[in-house]
């Protein structure tokens, strides 16, 4: 920071990060951050075989456009490379009930963290013995809640919650099936508040410090409790395998403690989700395929020198199965040019959401893109930042891209990669109505979550009513 009134007031400050190249064309979608259907005609975004100018008549804007082809698609691509492993879904990226039905269709099981999450597997008639459920503080309404549903696992993540649940369990007369998370102590290189298994945060049982060996000889002694095995999860959005195989090398050694010290083989391992998706074009994830062959061979290899066979192994992928599915649709509605110290100029283009319906460029510094969705321009493009409707100035979705310099109130923009933690992180922020999630499919558009109204907002406001 070389300007005492910030950085935006240092001579020529406005440049587009290293990373941004400006486009030849503004029209061209960039392939690999839309969903596989995706494409435009003259201009305008079609996904699903929907036009996005279409859905905005008759939907209303926002909107998140969830690509159903696309999202089948990613699931069953994890489904077939893993076809070894157990592959949960992780509903706290997204879920509804339709996404419940698609998930169980493709073969796949679903990772729950809430009593809300577990009611929506529930009211989707999902197959709770292929249910997980996670939470590092679970309610005892919550437990009773799983145990009575029949929950296949519930991930144990304190000495607290392992007689709770040992408690609940033997009230129902129930043996409940666990595991026990730990965290391996590895800094996953992503950002801090999404990593998971460094030493200093709130989840899971330590394997460095014996916390959690002691957790699973804790379990071990209960009778309402059968180990399955031991869970590990290093973050989200990561894109390198070295984490993953850190961790994994430390959670197999433990694996063969319990067995030499404790004389239980424990017959599963759950090696979690984060596997990264690419926002932008500073991304290159892995495809499933590749992630099932780099993972498998660590595992292989770490089994082979601990002299252990191999427990059978399940993954939780959330983002890389909805995160690319979805794009979010908005309508600008003004345009100002605001003139920076130095004489740069940054233009604002204001969306009709903003942090309500996409928390995660504010919270997690997050890089986005996005192109005009509703026609074609031959205008030269500038860079704009994208912003919301909020009372914040932080209140950003796109914080640099290249727009034709004609953008204007009325178009169409759409935003990619919206699948993961965002619907699922929206807020009534301003008493914002939260956006509809719209499915498309073959030419046909279809509402699985529905626009929130003000009824809805106020339903829950009762003080008037005394
Ligand atoms: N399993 C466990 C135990 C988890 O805690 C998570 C994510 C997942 C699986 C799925 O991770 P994924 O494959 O989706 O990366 N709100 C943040 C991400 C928080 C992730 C929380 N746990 C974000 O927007 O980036």
């Amino acid at each position: 920071m070389t300007h005492e009134a910030g950085w935006a007031h240092a001579p020529g400050a406005l440049r587009a990060p290293s990373w941004l190249r400006e486009p030849t064309d503004p029209n061209a979608l960039v392939a690999q951050l839309w969903s596989q259907t995706a494409h435009k005609h003259a201009g305008v975004l079609t996904v699903g075989g929907v036009s996005l100018t279409d859905l905005a008549a008759e939907h209303g804007s926002p909107a998140y456009v969830l690509d159903e082809a696309d999202f089948r698609a990613r699931a069953g691509a994890f489904r077939r490379a893993f076809a070894d492993y157990d592959v949960f879904y992780a509903g706290k990226a997204f879920l509804c009930t339709a996404v419940a039905h698609w998930v169980a269709e493709e073969g796949l099981n679903l990772d729950v963290c809430s009593g809300g999450e577990l009611a929506v597997a529930e009211r989707a008639g999902f197959d709770m013995a292929r249910v997980g459920f996670h939470g590092n503080n679970k309610s005892i309404a919550e437990i009773e809640q799983a145990v009575t549903l029949g929950v296949g696992r519930i991930i144990l993540d304190s000495l607290h919650e392992i007689e709770r649940v040992a408690e609940v369990a033997e009230r129902l007369g129930r043996t409940q099936s666990v595991m026990v998370r730990v965290t391996a102590g590895v800094e996953a290189h992503t950002h801090e508040y999404i990593a998971t298994a460094h030493e200093d945060q709130k989840f899971g049982f330590s394997i460095t410090n014996g916390d959690a060996l002691d957790a699973v000889r804790r379990v071990v002694e209960v009778p309402s409790l059968h180990l399955l095995g031991l869970h590990s999860h290093i973050g989200s959005q990561i894109f390198d395998s070295s984490g993953f195989e850190v961790a994994a090398r430390r959670v197999l050694a433990l694996h063969a403690r319990v067995s030499d010290e404790l004389g239980v083989t424990l017959p599963e391992m759950d090696l979690g989700g984060g596997f990264g998706i690419a926002y932008t074009t500073q991304d290159d994830p892995s495809d499933p395929a590749q992630l099932a062959i780099e993972m498998s061979k660590i595992v292989e290899h770490e089994c082979r020198g601990l002299g252990i066979a191999e427990p059978r192994l399940s993954i939780e992928p959330g983002r890389a199965i909805v995160g690319p599915a979805m794009c979010t649709l908005y309508e600008v509605g003004t345009v100002k040019e605001v003139a920076l110290d130095g004489g740069a100029t940054r233009t604002y283009v204001s969306v009709d959401g903003g942090m309500s319906d996409n928390i995660r460029t504010a919270l997690y510094d997050a890089d986005y893109s996005c192109t005009l969705a509703s026609r074609a321009s031959d205008a030269p493009p500038i860079l704009a930042r994208v912003v919301g409707k909020h009372c914040e100035a932080g209140d950003i979705v796109v914080k640099d891209e290249f727009l034709p310099g004609d953008v204007r109130p009325g178009d169409l923009l759409a935003v990619p990669g919206t699948g993961a933690y965002c619907r699922s992180m929206a807020s009534n922020y301003n008493h914002a109505l939260r956006p509809p999630v719209v499915a498309v499919l073959d030419g046909r558009s279809r509402v699985l979550v529905r626009r929130e109204t003000l009824d809805d907002l106020l339903s829950t406001d009762v003080g008037n009513d005394q």
